[in-house]
């Protein structure tokens, strides 16, 4: 079975002063064996990706390490409105937290949120981190500016509903949710859907199951599934950290996800909680539309959708090794994967050198 190049549109690459956690390689490495072709960097980076300087030296990093192909967001700081506008063409949209989570870029008050909406060019994207109320304000944001507005990792039956509201005003919003979301509850167990599909889930300490949204409740859940129809994508929002960061006495939040996503919606389709089109539409087209992606040519993901695997953290790609989904018993797996006319991956090992992978913006 072919599916087309998929886009993973929320990934923390790291790379620099954290490549400990995680590098361009090794993350690029991590999303073609999970079939992504194209990620999406996000810029809660060490230094912080939040001028032309710093963005100048991620886009040297990438340039010289990626194995996929890639965009790079610019990060929204308190003074920065205007001075990051004048950069928006290099990079593949802005990103504003608007709560804390893992680094320093939360955006304090409403003049900085004001400000960006306005500075930025109209015909380029913004995404949120913006949890509970933080949806409703950085949606009006959005209106105000005359403008679209990205949520990322939809976590709550509240924030999706009122998604939907908004959508059924035909305002511009569109969102994302990352699998975590969608299997895993608040005590880190499976959620109901996947109960009969999960074997031996790892029991894991609190600390690792930190992430930011936090896991949510089986009603929550719930809702995300009811509300399957207002989701454009599906992003993993791979946030990796090392084993001994979790078990630290101050554990980061954050979950590597790229290996385990795909096969994750793809046992999902095989247990009929939805269709192969309906992750194609989250996984291609949608964030394909949403933030302008150019076509891949001669590019294709092979899948062995009868394939009965259990991801190991220990063995994959990305640099932390482990993974919230550890001995699921999963069916559906990458077997190799085509970019841009050259055989990239083979199923267990990646076929080209460091610095394959190509800037989508140029
Ligand atoms: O859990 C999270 N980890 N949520 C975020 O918003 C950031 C991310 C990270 O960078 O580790
Ligand atoms: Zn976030
Ligand atoms: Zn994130």
């Amino acid at each position: 079975m072919r599916l087309p190049g998929l886009i993973d549109p929320h990934v923390h690459v790291r790379d620099l002063n954290q490549s400990h956690k995680e590098d361009w390689t090794t993350a690029t490495a991590a999303a073609l064996a999970g079939g992504v072709t194209t990620i999406l960097a996000m810029p809660n980076t060490q230094p912080p990706l939040v001028d032309a300087a710093s963005l100048t030296l991620y886009e040297k990093a990438a340039k010289a390490k990626a194995v996929c192909d890639y965009g790079i967001f610019l990060g929204a700081g308190l003074h920065n409105a205007a001075a990051i506008a004048v950069e928006a063409r290099r990079g593949i949209g802005l990103k504003l937290y608007l709560d804390a989570t893992f680094g320093d870029l939360k955006l304090p008050g409403l003049d900085a949120l004001v400000a960006h909406f306005d500075a930025w060019p109209k015909d380029r994207p913004i995404v949120a981190h913006a949890e509970e109320q933080q949806t409703a304000a950085v949606i009006l944001a959005a209106q105000l500016a005359g403008r679209g507005v990205h949520i990322c990792h939809v976590a709550r039956r509240a924030e999706i509903e009122l998604i939907r509201r908004v959508r059924e005003r035909g305002l511009n919003v569109t969102c994302e949710v990352c699998p975590h979301h969608l299997f895993l509850i608040e005590s880190a167990r499976p959620a109901r859907q996947f109960e009969t599909l999960a074997r031996g889930a790892r029991a894991w300490s609190g600390a690792y199951a930190e992430v930011r949204p936090r896991l949510q409740t089986q009603a929550d859940v719930d809702a995300l599934w009811a509300n399957l129809d207002v989701i454009d994508c599906f992003a993993t929002d791979h946030a990796p950290h090392t084993m001994v960061e979790k078990e630290s006495q101050t554990p980061p939040p954050g979950f590597p996800g790229l290996e385990t996503a795909l096969p994750l919606w793809l046992t999902a389709a095989h247990a009929g909680l939805l269709s192969l089109d309906d992750i194609i539409a989250r996984m291609h087209t949608g964030p394909r539309r949403i933030f302008n992606l150019p076509e891949q040519p001669e590019t294709l993901v092979e899948v062995d959708l009868d394939a009965n695997w259990a991801p190991v953290g220990a063995r994959q790609q990305t640099r932390a090794a482990w993974s919230p989904f550890e001995g699921w018993a999963l069916r559906g797996r990458v077997t190799g994967v085509t970019l841009r006319g050259c055989r990239v991956y083979d199923g267990e090992n990646i076929l080209v050198q460091p610095g394959y992978g190509h800037n989508v913006v140029g």
